[in-house]
């Protein structure tokens, strides 16, 4: 078994001084919280298909995908030379292209049931315009979020999102609306009623307490953000059935599920139809495309009676990848090789698992999937806490060192991309991933890593 002395470093002097660099412009050296990994922060030079090459030259099977855009892979000539080609016209006039109309249509025919949709930057736009439609439909104000759901960092979205320490999430029977931060007013808050996944006896005794306020239940199907945990066998069809008897909108969050479980989005996948959804991400391989849509009176209140703009709604670089995207899902078997790929990954991680005689369980689909060191299915957010994650995240450090990079926290799935499968990547994922956690077991046989999740 190979010690630590035999643990592979990186090189990282050149992204060390970037990042010294950058962060006296950048707070945290990065444009996101979620990229500001301090020292760690990792500055990238490309990408092409399924690797990543940082700054200092190091490469890695990428298991991140841009947190779930990036579908086919990086640099998909396909999508690339279709989005050259539109851009040249010019990118910015805010009058409408074609494109936006045929990537809005492919949109509606690759779900099923969307009747009309709007196209948006980002998916934080998209989650924010539906919850203004959903109040504005029903004349209520409040929307049910489940703890531990990420819908974008607009206000009304960072309530009971992802704390570390469950105690402030309040009491289970009880949730708290917990506020991510600073700055979202007290008022904006209170409008958001936390709710726990896969619990729709809950969900029920809320409804008959406070349906009448209650414009929408905002889901994202799987837990996207907490390694993916599932839904129960029936959970959305169970939360379908609820919302209409009480009058409530069922709006799926399908920014990283859409266009990915399924060429419909997981609103296929669990055979449910939402009134309304959210998309983004593997709708343009990574370009900013997004979108909102749903059934067409809720739609129609656009663009009389509910605001929505935005100058690079729909721009050219955005409509033009969508259209490619959206083509290729629909008309290759680009998906199921995803699937494929994704299987084959946890194949090979379950037998290393299995030979460490540890527990765990998969949650999520292949094409975005997480593995729990854990004996009993989590249902909810509250259970990660339950999870060996110290295990997990050592683990996910260790294969940066080998070539292969998940995010660092347990609770971001693995991303699977088309290109994947054309190249090592399963092999080079698995791998880094038996050697990583043969070196995290021995570290924490010295005692150098926490017990469980703690
Ligand atoms: C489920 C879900 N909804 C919304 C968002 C927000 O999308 P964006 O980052 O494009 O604003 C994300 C981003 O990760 C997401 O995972």
């Amino acid at each position: 078994m190979p010690g630590s002395a035999e643990r592979p470093t990186l090189a990282r002097d050149r992204q060390l001084a970037l990042y010294e660099r950058a962060r006296k412009t950048l707070p945290g050296g990065a444009n996101s919280n979620f990229r500001a990994w301090g020292e760690d922060t990792i500055y990238i030079d490309r990408g092409r298909g399924g690797r990543i090459w940082d700054m200092d030259g190091n490469a890695y099977v990428d298991l991140r995908m841009g947190y779930g855009p990036v579908i086919l892979g990086h640099g998909d000539e396909r999508v690339d030379d279709y989005v050259n080609e539109r851009m040249r016209r010019g990118v910015s006039f805010s009058l409408t292209s074609e494109d936006e109309v045929r990537a809005m249509e492919l949109l509606c025919e690759l779900t099923g049931w969307v009747d009309m949709a709007r196209m948006t930057v980002s998916g934080t736009e998209a989650t924010m315009h539906l919850m203004r439609l959903a109040r504005a439909f029903t004349g209520r104000t409040k929307i049910v979020k489940f703890e531990g759901q990420y819908h974008g960092v607009h206000d009304y979205a960072l309530i009971s999102v992802s704390p570390n320490n469950m105690a402030d999430l309040g009491d289970a029977d009880n949730p708290v609306g917990l506020a991510w931060g600073r700055g979202i007013p007290a008022a904006v808050a209170d409008t958001i009623v936390p709710a726990r996944f896969n619990n729709i006896e809950r969900l029920r005794r809320l409804f008959e307490r406070q349906g009448e306020e209650i414009a929408a239940v905002i889901v994202e199907p799987v837990l996207g953000n907490a390694q993916g945990i599932l839904p129960q066998e029936g959970f959305h069809r169970e939360l379908r059935a609820l919302t209409e008897e009480f009058g409530i909108l069922l709006i799926f969050d399908e920014v990283k599920t859409g266009f990915r479980f399924a060429r419909g989005g997981a609103a296929e996948f669990f055979g449910v139809r939402p009134d309304l959804a959210s998309f983004a991400k593997a709708m343009g391989n990574g370009y900013p495309a997004a979108a909102f849509g749903g059934r067409r009176d809720i739609m129609s209140l656009l663009p009389d009676k509910v605001s929505h703009g935005g100058t690079y709604a729909g721009n050219r670089v955005a409509a033009a990848a969508a259209v490619k995207t959206l083509e290729i899902i629909r008309d290759t078997d680009a998906l199921e090789t995803v699937h494929r790929t994704g299987r084959r990954i946890q194949d090979g991680l379950r037998e290393v698992v299995n030979e460490a005689g540890l527990p765990f369980h998969f949650t999520g689909h292949p094409s975005m999937f997480g593995i729990m060191f854990v004996d009993k299915v989590a249902t909810e957010y509250r259970d990660w806490a339950d999870t060996d994650h110290a295990l997990y995240d050592a683990i996910a450090i260790g294969m940066h060192a080998r070539g292969a990079m998940p995010e660092p926290d347990s609770r971001e799935p693995w991303f699977i991309c088309e290109a994947h499968a054309s190249d090592d990547s399963v092999d080079v994922a698995v791998s880094a991933f038996e050697a990583s956690l043969r070196d995290a077991l021995d570290a924490r046989a010295r005692g150098e890593l926490a017990e469980g999740g703690h």
